[in-house]
């Protein structure tokens, strides 16, 4: 459930008419609602309340302060991935001791960052990292708490590209290397080996590969006899896009809850594109119809310098025109949307039923609101879009359009050349 709707043939967000925020905030927009962010942060509070577990939202999912600030409210902690990431945690008051740091190429000066504000733990990756991580503690004269990260080998069903938990990934490590390391904990004096982490891939629409990673992990510390305190079972739930069926938070909970009640342990989750996913949309603009022998496009002012998503792991967005007409429905034909980038693999959707757009009407990319905004770039020379947040009826530009001067800020020409 999400709060985009049609009314009336017009798409709302919350209580707002996209076509109304469009008027004042130029195209292309990524539109977030808050109430979709809190609903979706809750549904996974709610459904697995019974062990009180800590939800660190996935912030590479959405980096936007105010997605950050709206979770942050509502008693999220963060899961994240660098140096930037720590920055945003502390700008938008996170708290230190709900926040959980994962990632294979930590720097020593992001480690340093983050043990300075005293985040609740490392996911560390690596040995080289553990040996990093003791060394920089040690130099500081301070305790870093730590999560080793776990490779289970499993097989998530998703798509390659976003496959993190099995063996031949470059994620986690082995659990025989995680055996050896709780065996010489005595090389870590400075560090609290304190719990174990998972993290099987993005878009799972099944818990049963989170059931059977779950399973081998509790079953090696069992065997092995290693204590910890926490077990973190990280992201991952898939949600829908089309016409997939994506377990609820509460079916996930149902399947998973009776291990890791049984285990004792505190629990973490890591959800980035459950909470943001649904929670936003891109709206844009069409440019042109066009027409050739074999096809008709759609080309609009956003593509996959904004979001990449369809052209990096052909990803399936919904897309509809912001307002239909109500003939629509008897003149559709199959038509591509594409973007303006210099590039075949530039669509945002390919061969999609959709009535006939003028140029200058609009339409909404839909469930965008998951590695959209955080995964574009400047490719082409292109500005990256603004970001707006409704709250109820009223609407806030939380980041504004980039400008020209925004594309060179920051380079210079040598003198030999001027
Ligand atoms: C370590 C870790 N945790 C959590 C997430 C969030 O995943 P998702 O957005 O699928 O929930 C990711 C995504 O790549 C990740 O790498």
């Amino acid at each position: 459930m999400h709060e985009f709707n049609f009314k009336d043939n017009e798409l709302y967000c919350e209580r707002i008419k996209v076509a109304d925020i469009a008027k004042k905030v130029p195209t292309p927009f990524y539109l977030y609602s808050y109430k979709t962010l809190a609903d979706h942060y809750k549904k996974l509070k709610v459904a697995f309340n019974s062990m009180r577990p800590l939800i660190c939202f996935s912030v590479k999912s959405n980096s936007s302060l105010a997605v950050l600030k709206a979770l942050v409210k509502n008693g999220a902690g963060l899961d994240i991935v660098s140096g930037g990431e720590l920055y945003r945690a502390k700008l938008v008051g996170a708290n230190p001791k709900k926040i959980v740091y994962a990632g294979v190429g930590k720097r020593p000066d992001e480690i340093a960052d983050a043990i300075k504000f005293g985040i609740l733990f490392f996911n560390v990756e690596s040995e080289e990292e553990l040996d990093q991580i003791q060394h920089i503690a040690e130099s500081m004269k301070k305790k870093a708490n730590v999560a080793i990260r776990i490779n289970p080998d499993v097989i998530p069903k998703t798509h390659a590209y976003i496959t993190t938990g099995k063996g031949e990934t470059k994620f986690g490590l082995d659990f025989e290397t995680v055996h050896k390391i709780f065996n010489n904990k005595w090389k870590y004096p400075n560090l609290n080996l304190n719990g174990v982490h998972i993290h099987i891939g993005s878009q799972i629409l099944d818990a049963k590969p989170f059931e059977n990673a779950i399973k081998k992990v509790l079953k090696f510390l069992k065997d092995c006899r290693i204590e910890v305190e926490y077990l973190n079972i990280g992201g991952g739930l898939g949600i829908m896009y089309s016409i997939e069926h994506a377990q609820t938070a509460k079916a996930f909970a149902e399947r998973v809850l009776p291990m890791l009640a049984k285990s004792g342990l505190k629990i973490i989750l890591e959800p980035g594109r459950f909470i943001s996913g649904n929670s936003g949309v891109l709206v844009t603009k069409v440019i042109y119809n066009k027409r050739t022998p074999r096809k008709k496009f759609l080309i609009v002012d956003s593509g996959m310098s904004d979001l990449i998503r369809p052209s990096l792991y052909e990803a399936y967005h919904k897309i509809v025109p912001v307002k239909v007409a109500s003939s629509a429905s008897d003149t559709c034909e199959k038509t591509d949307v594409v973007g303006p980038i210099c590039e075949s693999g530039d669509f945002l959707g390919k061969e999609r039923l959709l009535p006939h757009v003028e140029s200058g009407e609009l339409l909404a990319v839909m469930g965008a609101g998951a590695y959209g905004f955080t995964m574009s770039s400047n490719y082409n020379s292109r500005p990256r879009a603004s970001e707006v947040m409704v709250v109820g009826d009223k609407f806030y530009v939380v980041r504004k359009h980039e400008t020209y001067r925004d594309l060179v800020k920051g380079e210079s020409i040598p003198k030999e050349l001027r």
